[in-house]
Protein backbone atom coordinates (compact mmCIF):
# COMPACT_ATOMS: atom_id res chain seq x y z
CA UNK A 1 0.00 0.00 0.00
CA UNK A 2 1.94 3.25 -1.58
CA UNK A 3 -0.39 5.42 -1.44
CA UNK A 4 1.19 8.85 -1.81
CA UNK A 5 -1.12 10.42 0.08
CA UNK A 6 0.15 8.47 3.60
CA UNK A 7 2.03 10.41 5.86
CA UNK A 8 4.53 9.25 8.24
CA UNK A 9 6.06 11.21 10.97
CA UNK A 10 9.70 10.16 11.85
CA UNK A 11 10.53 10.50 15.86
CA UNK A 12 13.99 10.38 16.67
CA UNK A 13 16.61 12.39 18.16
CA UNK A 14 19.20 11.19 15.49
CA UNK A 15 19.47 13.21 12.69
CA UNK A 16 21.53 10.70 9.99
CA UNK A 17 18.97 8.42 10.93
CA UNK A 18 16.01 10.35 10.21
CA UNK A 19 17.95 12.03 6.84
CA UNK A 20 18.74 8.11 5.50
CA UNK A 21 15.01 6.94 6.72
CA UNK A 22 13.65 10.50 4.95
CA UNK A 23 15.33 9.50 1.82
CA UNK A 24 14.18 5.59 2.18
CA UNK A 25 10.61 6.17 2.76
CA UNK A 26 10.05 9.31 0.64
CA UNK A 27 11.41 7.19 -2.47
CA UNK A 28 8.58 4.49 -1.27
CA UNK A 29 5.97 7.46 -2.56
CA UNK A 30 5.70 8.18 1.40
CA UNK A 31 5.31 12.03 2.34
CA UNK A 32 7.90 12.08 5.01
CA UNK A 33 7.28 14.31 7.69
CA UNK A 34 10.39 14.10 11.21
CA UNK A 35 10.65 15.83 14.60
CA UNK A 36 13.73 15.10 17.14
CA UNK A 37 11.66 15.47 20.42
CA UNK A 38 8.65 14.93 21.54
CA UNK A 39 7.60 18.51 21.83
CA UNK A 40 7.53 18.58 17.66
CA UNK A 41 6.10 15.61 17.38
CA UNK A 42 3.04 16.18 19.67
CA UNK A 43 2.49 19.50 17.41
CA UNK A 44 3.06 17.62 14.17
CA UNK A 45 0.65 15.23 15.32
CA UNK A 46 -2.09 18.62 15.47
CA UNK A 47 -1.31 19.80 12.70
CA UNK A 48 -0.53 17.37 10.36
CA UNK A 49 -2.24 14.34 11.00
CA UNK A 50 -0.01 11.69 9.83
CA UNK A 51 -0.92 7.95 9.55
CA UNK A 52 1.85 6.32 11.22
CA UNK A 53 4.86 7.30 13.54
CA UNK A 54 7.63 5.88 13.38
CA UNK A 55 9.53 6.67 16.48
CA UNK A 56 12.51 6.02 18.96
CA UNK A 57 11.44 4.38 22.53
CA UNK A 58 14.26 6.38 23.79
CA UNK A 59 14.08 10.12 23.44
CA UNK A 60 15.99 12.89 24.97
CA UNK A 61 12.78 14.98 27.07
CA UNK A 62 10.09 12.54 27.15
CA UNK A 63 9.93 8.76 27.28
CA UNK A 64 8.57 7.34 24.58
CA UNK A 65 5.74 5.47 25.42
CA UNK A 66 4.66 8.27 27.04
CA UNK A 67 4.58 10.27 23.85
CA UNK A 68 2.57 7.22 22.19
CA UNK A 69 -0.01 8.04 24.74
CA UNK A 70 -0.18 11.73 23.98
CA UNK A 71 -0.34 10.48 20.55
CA UNK A 72 -2.89 7.94 20.81
CA UNK A 73 -4.81 10.84 22.52
CA UNK A 74 -4.80 13.16 19.96
CA UNK A 75 -5.93 10.45 17.64
CA UNK A 76 -6.58 6.93 18.47
CA UNK A 77 -6.56 6.15 14.44
CA UNK A 78 -2.44 7.22 14.04
CA UNK A 79 -0.90 3.98 14.14
CA UNK A 80 2.78 3.62 15.44
CA UNK A 81 5.93 1.59 15.02
CA UNK A 82 8.20 2.10 17.62
CA UNK A 83 12.09 1.13 16.89
CA UNK A 84 13.82 0.21 20.47
CA UNK A 85 17.62 -0.61 21.11
CA UNK A 86 18.53 -4.70 21.50
CA UNK A 87 17.62 -5.76 24.83
CA UNK A 88 14.77 -3.44 25.54
CA UNK A 89 12.12 -6.28 25.72
CA UNK A 90 10.34 -4.95 28.70
CA UNK A 91 9.84 -1.27 27.18
CA UNK A 92 8.41 -3.21 24.12
CA UNK A 93 6.05 -4.81 26.06
CA UNK A 94 4.87 -1.33 27.25
CA UNK A 95 4.92 -0.11 24.19
CA UNK A 96 2.43 -2.93 22.96
CA UNK A 97 -0.10 -2.37 25.26
CA UNK A 98 0.17 1.30 25.24
CA UNK A 99 -0.72 0.66 21.61
CA UNK A 100 2.14 0.54 19.50
CA UNK A 101 1.08 -1.47 16.28
CA UNK A 102 4.64 -3.11 15.78
CA UNK A 103 8.69 -2.66 16.89
CA UNK A 104 11.90 -2.77 15.03
CA UNK A 105 15.12 -3.65 17.02
CA UNK A 106 17.85 -1.36 15.85
CA UNK A 107 19.98 -1.95 14.03
CA UNK A 108 17.75 -2.61 11.63
CA UNK A 109 17.78 -3.18 7.74
CA UNK A 110 15.65 -0.69 5.64
CA UNK A 111 13.87 -3.21 3.72
CA UNK A 112 12.78 -5.14 6.79
CA UNK A 113 11.60 -1.51 8.05
CA UNK A 114 9.35 -0.77 4.80
CA UNK A 115 8.38 -3.89 5.16
CA UNK A 116 6.86 -3.74 8.80
CA UNK A 117 4.99 -0.16 7.56
CA UNK A 118 3.65 -1.61 4.79
CA UNK A 119 2.30 -4.21 7.08
CA UNK A 120 0.77 -1.67 9.48
CA UNK A 121 -0.83 0.50 6.92
CA UNK A 122 -2.44 -2.36 5.63
CA UNK A 123 -3.72 -3.83 8.56
CA UNK A 124 -4.81 -0.45 9.31
CA UNK A 125 -6.72 0.05 6.24
CA UNK A 126 -8.78 -3.31 6.64
CA UNK A 127 -9.80 -2.12 9.94
CA UNK A 128 -11.16 0.90 8.47
CA UNK A 129 -12.70 -0.67 5.87
CA UNK A 130 -14.36 -3.21 8.36
CA UNK A 131 -15.55 -0.52 10.82
CA UNK A 132 -17.27 1.56 7.88
CA UNK A 133 -18.62 -1.89 6.52
CA UNK A 134 -19.79 -2.60 10.19
CA UNK A 135 -21.40 0.67 10.82
CA UNK A 136 -23.05 0.63 7.24
CA UNK A 137 -24.40 -2.94 7.79
CA UNK A 138 -25.98 -1.54 11.61
CA UNK A 139 -27.08 0.74 10.01
CA UNK A 140 -28.95 -1.26 7.53
CA UNK A 141 -30.13 -3.25 9.94
CA UNK A 142 -31.91 -0.75 12.00
CA UNK A 143 -33.49 0.59 9.01
CA UNK A 144 -35.11 -2.74 8.24
CA UNK A 145 -37.63 -2.56 10.55
CA UNK A 146 -38.31 1.56 9.89
CA UNK A 147 -40.69 1.36 7.04
CA UNK A 148 -41.54 3.46 4.40
CA UNK A 149 -40.34 5.32 1.57
CA UNK A 150 -42.93 8.27 0.89
CA UNK A 151 -41.36 11.57 1.14
CA UNK A 152 -42.22 12.64 5.31
CA UNK A 153 -40.62 9.44 6.35
CA UNK A 154 -37.31 9.69 3.88
CA UNK A 155 -37.03 13.21 4.90
CA UNK A 156 -37.12 11.77 8.94
CA UNK A 157 -34.70 8.90 7.48
CA UNK A 158 -32.26 11.66 6.28
CA UNK A 159 -32.66 13.68 9.61
CA UNK A 160 -32.22 10.95 11.94
CA UNK A 161 -28.05 9.90 9.76
CA UNK A 162 -27.62 14.05 10.27
CA UNK A 163 -27.74 13.88 13.67
CA UNK A 164 -27.57 10.66 14.85
CA UNK A 165 -23.76 10.97 15.95
CA UNK A 166 -23.93 14.68 17.59
CA UNK A 167 -24.51 15.28 21.24
CA UNK A 168 -28.10 17.16 20.48
CA UNK A 169 -30.94 16.85 22.11
CA UNK A 170 -33.95 15.38 20.63
CA UNK A 171 -37.55 16.24 20.99
CA UNK A 172 -39.36 13.47 18.89
CA UNK A 173 -42.95 14.35 18.42
CA UNK A 174 -45.95 13.04 17.15
CA UNK A 175 -49.28 11.03 17.37
CA UNK A 176 -49.47 8.06 19.82
CA UNK A 177 -48.14 5.21 17.42
CA UNK A 178 -46.29 7.07 14.72
CA UNK A 179 -43.14 5.36 15.78
CA UNK A 180 -41.32 8.29 18.19
CA UNK A 181 -39.38 5.06 19.89
CA UNK A 182 -38.42 3.60 17.25
CA UNK A 183 -36.77 6.80 16.02
CA UNK A 184 -35.20 7.24 19.22
CA UNK A 185 -33.62 3.59 18.89
CA UNK A 186 -32.76 4.00 15.60
CA UNK A 187 -30.43 7.39 16.74
CA UNK A 188 -28.97 5.78 19.27
CA UNK A 189 -27.90 2.81 17.36
CA UNK A 190 -26.69 4.68 14.88
CA UNK A 191 -25.02 7.55 17.36
CA UNK A 192 -21.42 6.52 18.43
CA UNK A 193 -22.56 5.79 21.86
CA UNK A 194 -24.33 2.40 20.09
CA UNK A 195 -22.53 -0.07 22.11
CA UNK A 196 -23.51 2.16 25.39
CA UNK A 197 -26.76 1.80 27.37
CA UNK A 198 -30.05 3.15 26.04
CA UNK A 199 -31.97 3.86 28.90
CA UNK A 200 -35.88 4.94 28.75
CA UNK A 201 -37.79 6.37 31.23
CA UNK A 202 -41.38 6.82 30.76
CA UNK A 203 -42.18 10.07 32.68
CA UNK A 204 -45.94 9.50 32.69
CA UNK A 205 -46.23 6.29 34.43
CA UNK A 206 -44.26 6.92 37.96
CA UNK A 207 -45.45 9.44 40.86
CA UNK A 208 -43.62 12.68 41.16
CA UNK A 209 -41.14 11.25 43.81
CA UNK A 210 -41.04 8.17 42.70
CA UNK A 211 -40.10 9.63 39.08
CA UNK A 212 -37.10 12.04 40.91
CA UNK A 213 -35.41 8.92 42.57
CA UNK A 214 -35.95 6.79 39.39
CA UNK A 215 -33.63 9.22 37.41
CA UNK A 216 -31.45 10.84 40.12
CA UNK A 217 -31.11 8.23 42.17
CA UNK A 218 -30.60 8.32 45.91
CA UNK A 219 -28.17 7.93 49.26
CA UNK A 220 -28.94 5.91 52.01
CA UNK A 221 -31.54 7.46 54.37
CA UNK A 222 -32.89 10.08 51.80
CA UNK A 223 -36.50 8.71 52.77
CA UNK A 224 -38.01 6.21 55.05
CA UNK A 225 -37.26 2.78 53.34
CA UNK A 226 -34.32 4.13 51.45
CA UNK A 227 -31.89 1.90 53.36
CA UNK A 228 -28.84 1.40 51.05
CA UNK A 229 -28.25 3.80 48.50
CA UNK A 230 -29.58 3.28 44.56
CA UNK A 231 -27.92 5.10 41.38
CA UNK A 232 -30.59 6.77 39.25
CA UNK A 233 -31.28 6.27 35.64
CA UNK A 234 -29.00 9.18 34.67
CA UNK A 235 -25.76 7.05 36.48
CA UNK A 236 -27.21 3.74 34.56
CA UNK A 237 -26.78 5.93 30.84
CA UNK A 238 -23.67 6.96 31.73
CA UNK A 239 -21.64 7.64 27.88
CA UNK A 240 -24.75 6.33 26.34
CA UNK A 241 -28.42 7.53 25.71
CA UNK A 242 -31.19 8.66 27.85
CA UNK A 243 -34.57 8.22 26.48
CA UNK A 244 -37.49 10.50 28.51
CA UNK A 245 -40.64 9.33 26.84
CA UNK A 246 -43.66 11.65 27.51
CA UNK A 247 -41.79 14.42 28.62
CA UNK A 248 -44.88 16.49 28.56
CA UNK A 249 -46.00 14.80 31.84
CA UNK A 250 -43.38 15.50 33.99
CA UNK A 251 -44.08 17.49 36.97
CA UNK A 252 -42.56 21.43 36.94
CA UNK A 253 -40.51 20.23 39.50
CA UNK A 254 -38.40 17.76 38.05
CA UNK A 255 -38.21 19.94 35.01
CA UNK A 256 -35.74 22.04 37.00
CA UNK A 257 -33.66 19.52 37.93
CA UNK A 258 -33.74 17.90 34.46
CA UNK A 259 -33.06 21.46 32.85
CA UNK A 260 -29.80 21.66 35.83
CA UNK A 261 -28.78 18.04 34.48
CA UNK A 262 -28.48 19.14 30.69
CA UNK A 263 -26.90 22.62 31.43
CA UNK A 264 -24.34 21.44 33.81
CA UNK A 265 -24.19 17.38 33.36
CA UNK A 266 -24.31 16.86 36.60
CA UNK A 267 -26.86 16.79 39.62
CA UNK A 268 -26.92 15.22 43.09
CA UNK A 269 -28.97 12.34 44.37
CA UNK A 270 -31.81 12.66 46.96
CA UNK A 271 -30.79 12.91 50.09
CA UNK A 272 -26.97 13.41 48.97
CA UNK A 273 -24.30 16.71 48.62
CA UNK A 274 -22.27 15.18 46.18
CA UNK A 275 -22.70 15.86 42.85
CA UNK A 276 -22.79 13.64 40.00
CA UNK A 277 -20.86 14.12 36.91
CA UNK A 278 -22.56 12.53 33.81
CA UNK A 279 -22.28 12.04 29.77
CA UNK A 280 -25.62 11.22 28.68
CA UNK A 281 -27.33 11.54 25.59
CA UNK A 282 -30.78 13.23 25.50
CA UNK A 283 -33.78 12.17 23.90
CA UNK A 284 -37.41 13.02 24.50
CA UNK A 285 -40.60 12.36 23.11
CA UNK A 286 -44.20 13.78 23.43
CA UNK A 287 -47.45 13.29 21.59
CA UNK A 288 -48.38 16.75 23.70
CA UNK A 289 -48.84 19.94 22.66
CA UNK A 290 -45.59 21.32 24.74
CA UNK A 291 -47.16 25.20 23.45
CA UNK A 292 -49.98 24.57 24.86
CA UNK A 293 -47.61 23.18 28.25
CA UNK A 294 -45.86 26.28 28.42
CA UNK A 295 -48.86 28.58 27.52
CA UNK A 296 -50.61 27.19 30.83
CA UNK A 297 -47.85 27.09 32.62
CA UNK A 298 -47.55 23.03 33.08
CA UNK A 299 -44.58 23.10 31.15
CA UNK A 300 -41.32 24.94 31.42
CA UNK A 301 -40.76 27.43 28.59
CA UNK A 302 -37.05 27.47 28.97
CA UNK A 303 -36.49 23.66 29.09
CA UNK A 304 -38.54 23.13 25.70
CA UNK A 305 -36.04 25.77 24.20
CA UNK A 306 -33.23 23.62 25.65
CA UNK A 307 -34.41 20.23 24.55
CA UNK A 308 -35.55 21.38 21.00
CA UNK A 309 -32.57 21.79 19.50
CA UNK A 310 -33.82 19.78 17.06
CA UNK A 311 -37.52 18.31 16.57
CA UNK A 312 -38.02 15.57 14.28
CA UNK A 313 -41.71 15.66 14.04
CA UNK A 314 -43.44 12.14 13.13
CA UNK A 315 -46.32 12.83 10.62
CA UNK A 316 -49.48 11.01 11.72
CA UNK A 317 -50.40 7.71 8.95
CA UNK A 318 -53.55 9.81 7.11
CA UNK A 319 -50.56 11.79 6.18
CA UNK A 320 -48.55 9.69 4.20
CA UNK A 321 -51.34 7.01 3.36
CA UNK A 322 -49.24 6.04 0.78
CA UNK A 323 -46.63 3.82 3.10
CA UNK A 324 -49.57 1.82 4.24
CA UNK A 325 -48.47 -0.59 1.12
CA UNK A 326 -45.00 -1.40 2.48
CA UNK A 327 -46.36 -1.77 6.10
CA UNK A 328 -48.87 -4.09 5.55
CA UNK A 329 -46.34 -6.35 3.56
CA UNK A 330 -43.93 -6.14 6.31
CA UNK A 331 -45.95 -6.91 9.34
CA UNK A 332 -47.55 -9.54 7.15
CA UNK A 333 -44.32 -10.85 6.61
CA UNK A 334 -43.04 -10.27 10.60
CA UNK A 335 -46.65 -11.89 12.31
CA UNK A 336 -46.60 -14.65 9.63
CA UNK A 337 -43.41 -16.31 10.82
CA UNK A 338 -44.34 -15.33 14.29
CA UNK A 339 -46.66 -17.06 14.27
CA UNK A 340 -46.58 -19.64 11.42
CA UNK A 341 -48.78 -18.75 9.35
CA UNK A 342 -48.54 -18.30 5.70
CA UNK A 343 -50.49 -15.36 5.08
CA UNK A 344 -48.61 -13.17 2.36
CA UNK A 345 -51.06 -10.28 1.41
CA UNK A 346 -54.72 -9.37 2.22
CA UNK A 347 -57.66 -8.54 -0.18
CA UNK A 348 -57.99 -5.54 -2.31
CA UNK A 349 -61.15 -4.62 -0.24
CA UNK A 350 -59.49 -4.31 2.93
CA UNK A 351 -56.72 -2.29 1.44
CA UNK A 352 -59.31 -0.37 -0.10
CA UNK A 353 -60.49 -0.32 3.81
CA UNK A 354 -57.47 0.99 4.90
CA UNK A 355 -56.77 3.45 2.22
CA UNK A 356 -59.57 5.14 3.63
CA UNK A 357 -59.54 4.97 7.20
CA UNK A 358 -58.14 7.56 8.93
CA UNK A 359 -55.81 5.64 11.69
CA UNK A 360 -56.30 7.58 15.06
CA UNK A 361 -53.96 5.15 16.11
CA UNK A 362 -51.35 5.33 13.37
CA UNK A 363 -48.62 2.15 12.75
CA UNK A 364 -49.65 0.93 15.69
CA UNK A 365 -53.09 0.38 15.02
CA UNK A 366 -51.95 -1.08 11.45
CA UNK A 367 -50.15 -3.21 12.91
CA UNK A 368 -52.12 -4.56 15.76
CA UNK A 369 -54.98 -5.27 13.25
CA UNK A 370 -52.49 -7.18 11.02
CA UNK A 371 -51.47 -8.95 13.55
CA UNK A 372 -55.28 -10.23 14.73
CA UNK A 373 -56.11 -10.85 10.60
CA UNK A 374 -52.99 -13.62 11.18
CA UNK A 375 -53.51 -14.86 14.32
CA UNK A 376 -57.05 -15.05 13.98
CA UNK A 377 -56.50 -16.27 10.37
CA UNK A 378 -59.52 -14.15 8.77
CA UNK A 379 -60.20 -10.50 7.55
CA UNK A 380 -63.64 -10.70 9.01
CA UNK A 381 -61.56 -8.54 12.10
CA UNK A 382 -61.42 -5.53 10.06
CA UNK A 383 -64.76 -4.93 10.05
CA UNK A 384 -65.60 -5.43 13.93
CA UNK A 385 -62.63 -3.00 14.44
CA UNK A 386 -62.77 -0.28 11.45
CA UNK A 387 -65.66 1.81 11.84
CA UNK A 388 -68.90 1.78 10.15
CA UNK A 389 -69.03 4.73 7.92
CA UNK A 390 -65.46 3.77 6.34
CA UNK A 391 -66.21 0.20 5.87
CA UNK A 392 -69.63 1.15 4.32
CA UNK A 393 -68.68 2.76 1.23
CA UNK A 394 -66.04 0.68 0.46
CA UNK A 395 -67.22 -3.07 0.84
CA UNK A 396 -68.71 -5.51 -1.23
CA UNK A 397 -72.63 -6.60 0.33
CA UNK A 398 -71.78 -9.81 1.96
CA UNK A 399 -69.38 -8.49 3.91
CA UNK A 400 -71.63 -5.47 5.06
CA UNK A 401 -72.58 -5.31 8.97
CA UNK A 402 -76.24 -5.24 9.05
CA UNK A 403 -77.01 -2.12 11.21
CA UNK A 404 -80.66 -2.09 13.02
CA UNK A 405 -83.26 0.72 11.75
CA UNK A 406 -83.46 1.87 15.22
CA UNK A 407 -79.93 2.67 15.57
CA UNK A 408 -79.64 4.13 12.37
CA UNK A 409 -82.60 6.63 13.30
CA UNK A 410 -80.91 7.06 16.82
CA UNK A 411 -77.36 7.91 14.65
CA UNK A 412 -79.06 10.32 12.16
CA UNK A 413 -80.54 12.12 15.62
CA UNK A 414 -77.04 12.46 17.10
CA UNK A 415 -75.61 13.78 14.37
CA UNK A 416 -78.43 16.38 13.88
CA UNK A 417 -78.47 17.37 17.63
CA UNK A 418 -74.58 18.35 17.39
CA UNK A 419 -74.79 19.88 14.04
CA UNK A 420 -77.84 22.50 15.41
CA UNK A 421 -76.61 22.44 19.15
CA UNK A 422 -72.58 23.47 17.47
CA UNK A 423 -74.08 26.39 15.44
CA UNK A 424 -76.23 27.64 17.78
CA UNK A 425 -73.36 28.35 20.48
CA UNK A 426 -71.57 29.44 17.63
CA UNK A 427 -74.51 32.37 17.09
CA UNK A 428 -74.64 33.01 21.18
CA UNK A 429 -70.54 33.20 21.64
CA UNK A 430 -70.86 30.06 23.32
CA UNK A 431 -73.68 31.53 26.09
CA UNK A 432 -74.84 28.53 27.39
CA UNK A 433 -77.79 29.95 28.77
CA UNK A 434 -78.61 31.76 26.28
CA UNK A 435 -78.07 28.99 23.45
CA UNK A 436 -80.28 26.55 25.94
CA UNK A 437 -83.44 29.38 25.61
CA UNK A 438 -82.77 28.95 22.04
CA UNK A 439 -83.24 25.65 21.58
CA UNK A 440 -86.00 25.19 24.34
CA UNK A 441 -84.03 22.65 26.85
CA UNK A 442 -82.92 23.09 30.19
CA UNK A 443 -79.31 24.30 30.71
CA UNK A 444 -78.24 21.24 32.44
CA UNK A 445 -79.10 19.21 29.54
CA UNK A 446 -77.49 21.56 26.82
CA UNK A 447 -74.73 20.68 29.03
CA UNK A 448 -74.54 17.22 29.14
CA UNK A 449 -75.28 16.91 25.00
CA UNK A 450 -72.26 19.21 24.75
CA UNK A 451 -70.09 17.08 26.72
CA UNK A 452 -71.59 13.75 25.25
CA UNK A 453 -71.07 15.31 21.61
CA UNK A 454 -67.46 16.54 22.67
CA UNK A 455 -68.52 19.82 21.04
CA UNK A 456 -64.97 22.19 21.92
CA UNK A 457 -65.16 25.98 21.44
N1 LIG B 1 -42.10 3.34 10.20
C1 LIG B 1 -42.39 2.21 10.87
N2 LIG B 1 -42.08 1.02 10.36
C2 LIG B 1 -42.38 -0.12 11.01
N3 LIG B 1 -42.95 -0.17 12.20
C3 LIG B 1 -43.28 0.99 12.79
C4 LIG B 1 -43.01 2.23 12.16
N4 LIG B 1 -43.43 3.22 12.97
C5 LIG B 1 -43.94 2.61 14.06
N5 LIG B 1 -43.85 1.28 13.95
C6 LIG B 1 -44.32 0.28 14.92
O1 LIG B 1 -45.51 0.79 15.50
C7 LIG B 1 -45.54 0.56 16.89
C8 LIG B 1 -45.64 1.87 17.62
O2 LIG B 1 -44.43 2.60 17.46
P1 LIG B 1 -43.78 3.41 18.68
O3 LIG B 1 -43.92 2.65 19.94
O4 LIG B 1 -42.42 3.82 18.25
O5 LIG B 1 -44.76 4.66 18.67
P2 LIG B 1 -44.82 5.92 19.63
O6 LIG B 1 -44.90 7.11 18.75
O7 LIG B 1 -43.73 5.85 20.62
O8 LIG B 1 -46.23 5.71 20.33
P3 LIG B 1 -46.76 6.24 21.79
O9 LIG B 1 -46.87 7.73 21.69
O10 LIG B 1 -48.08 5.59 21.90
O11 LIG B 1 -45.77 5.78 22.79
C9 LIG B 1 -44.27 -0.20 17.23
O12 LIG B 1 -44.54 -1.58 17.26
C10 LIG B 1 -43.35 0.15 16.09
O13 LIG B 1 -42.41 -0.86 15.88
MG1 LIG C 1 -43.79 5.57 22.71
Amino acid sequence: MKDKKVTILLVDDDPELIWILTEALTKEGYRVLSAEDGKTAIQQVRNEAPDLVLMDINMPDINGIELLGRIKAISRRISAVMLSAYGEAKNVVKAMHAGADDFITKPFDIDELKITISKVLERKALACENESLKKKLKSRAEYENFIGDSNPILNIKKMIEQVADTELTILVRGESGTGKELVTRAIHSLSNRRDKPFIKVNCATLPETLLESELFGYERGAFTGAQRPKPGRFEFANEGTIFLDEIGEMPPSLQAKLLQVLEEKEFSRLGGKKSVKVDVRIIVATNRDLEEGIRNGSFREDLFYRLNEVTIFLPPLREHKEDIYLLVDYFLKKYSAMYGKEITSISPQIMNIFMNYDWPGNIRELENLIKKIIVLGSEEVVYTVIPHDVVEGKMVYKNTKIIPLKEVSRLAIQKAEKATIKSVLAKTNWNRIQAAKLLQVSYRSLLSKIKEYQIRE
